[in-house]
């Protein structure tokens, strides 16, 4: 997929560049991010939207994967930026987003966060709850400020997804439901607050989804809200946000759509229902994360100690594993990969490839059709670039693998292998004896 082939060395190659190449020149593990296709994906939902000429944001949901680089192609690529922290924030920052098309979101914001938004000029602030509106409300009357915001809300509608990450149900840590009265009660008081300025209605329902019917169905649940805020509470959203959660395909089976498709139906379903509602058209914004990093990332790892356990089992370890991809260990997530160094050999074999990492759970795949692979392979592992570094540890005291976009034959370190002095700086050594 993407720039992804074998070469006539039969060697995967990624962006034109010899993924081997690559394992030599910076180490393993490594994550590749296939830069073009972050290209495609992206215009893949933003040329929808203009074939459809309705006004819309894309913003790529940086929890999936941020740093300074990623955040500047971001920016070249036109996207907005949803942002959840001040690291996130600080990042964007310096990375010289136009910091007008970063959302901020949390459903635990702190005052320095919200303090640290409206310093930077974050274009809005996406309400959580009634503890950070009464904060921002506050900070915005105290600094003589109109801050611009959205509602988040819990339209009730309940990805078919794993339970650990779907946030669309009502019963959920995030925004606010539509059953309790305490969206209206939130809507009550920003509509009233001169300092504020109530842009739309944010909603998320959840990640990793196959099909439109969830989004569209959102679409209809908040529509029927918007006729009754119009009524009650002149309020009518010039901002409509569906969030993000576009799936994409991890291994065989996974039957995502098209970046396009996600959001033609979505489209549809929105003017449909301000037709008939009457209703000027909102803005509509999404927030893909992993459908923008996700397939473009392959972590690169060298394979080290073999064990087999005859009649049962073929186990491989590689020299990463759960500290640069808990997926596996946290959701059973799956993924496919390939030996990078005998990409074209026949894969008879099933292996079993182990992390490193002080624990059974360490597992990165249980099935991996793969030649005998022997120490010194290297192993591909593909579509990794989606909360893959962003959840990276240093369990074990292990070092944050290094990040390399490649592109039309050249590669670029974008982030530096993490080193040991890196994991130490902030020890400070034990002083309790000396009080004694
Ligand atoms: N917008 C909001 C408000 C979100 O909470 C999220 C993800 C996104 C956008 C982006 O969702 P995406 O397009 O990437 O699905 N760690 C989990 C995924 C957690 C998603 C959290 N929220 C995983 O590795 O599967």
């Amino acid at each position: 997929h993407g720039t992804s082939r074998i070469n006539k060395n039969g060697r995967l190659e990624i962006g034109g560049v010899d993924t081997t190449r690559l394992a030599g020149e910076y180490g393993t593990p490594v994550y590749v991010y296939d830069v073009a296709l972050m290209r495609e994906r992206a215009k893949g939902f933003q040329q929808e939207f203009e074939k459809a000429d309705v006004p819309y944001q894309v913003a790529y949901a940086s929890k999936a994967f941020s740093c300074i680089a990623m955040v500047q192609l971001a920016a070249e690529l036109g996207l907005s930026l949803d942002v959840v922290s001040a690291g996130e924030m600080i990042t964007a920052a310096k990375a010289d987003f136009p910091m007008e098309r970063a959302h901020l979101h949390g459903n635990n914001k702190s005052d320095d966060e919200i303090a640290l938004a409206l310093e930077l000029g974050v274009g809005c602030i996406v309400v959580d709850n009634f503890h950070e509106l009464s904060m921002i409300q506050e900070q915005a009357r105290d600094n003589n400020q109109t801050v611009q915001v959205l509602l988040r809300t819990t339209p009730g509608v309940e990805a078919h997804t794993h339970e650990y990450i779907s946030t669309g149900q009502e019963d959920s840590k995030f925004g606010f439901d539509l059953q309790s009265g305490q969206a209206d009660q939130a809507i009550a008081s920003l509509q009233a607050d001169p300092f504020i300025n109530l842009r739309g209605i944010h909603c998320h329902i959840g990640s990793q989804i196959f099909d439109t019917d969830g989004f569209v169905l959102t679409v209809e649940k908040l529509f029927a809200e918007f006729k009754r805020w119009r009524e009650e509470y002149d309020f009518v959203p010039e901002v409509f946000n569906a969030g993000g959660g576009f799936g994409i395909r991890y291994v065989e089976g996974d039957e995502p759509l098209a970046p396009e498709n996600y959001v033609k139906d979505l489209i549809l379903a929105v003017k449909k229902e301000a037709a008939d509602a009457d209703m000027a058209l909102p803005e509509i914004w999404i927030e893909p994360g992993r459908s923008i990093s996700g397939d473009a990332g392959t972590t690169l790892y060298t394979v080290g100690s073999k064990k087999n356990i005859p009649g049962v089992r073929n186990y491989l370890s590689v020299d990463g594993g759960m500290t640069d991809n808990i997926r596996p260990a946290l959701y059973n997530a799956e993924y496919e990969g390939i030996l990078a160094n005998r990409a074209d050999e026949e894969a008879p074999g099933r292996t079993a490839v182990a992390g490193k990492c002080c624990e059974s759970g360490d597992m990165l795949m249980w099935n991996l059709p793969l030649p005998d692979a022997e120490p010194g392979d290297i192993l591909a592992v593909f579509c990794t670039g989606a909360y893959g570094f962003a959840m990276a540890s240093n369990y074990n005291r292990f070092t944050r693998p290094p990040v390399v976009f490649v592109e039309d034959g050249e590669s670029d370190l974008v982030v530096q292998r993490e080193s040991i002095e890196d994991l130490l700086k902030n020890d400070l050594p034990l002083r309790l004896k000396e009080k004694i």
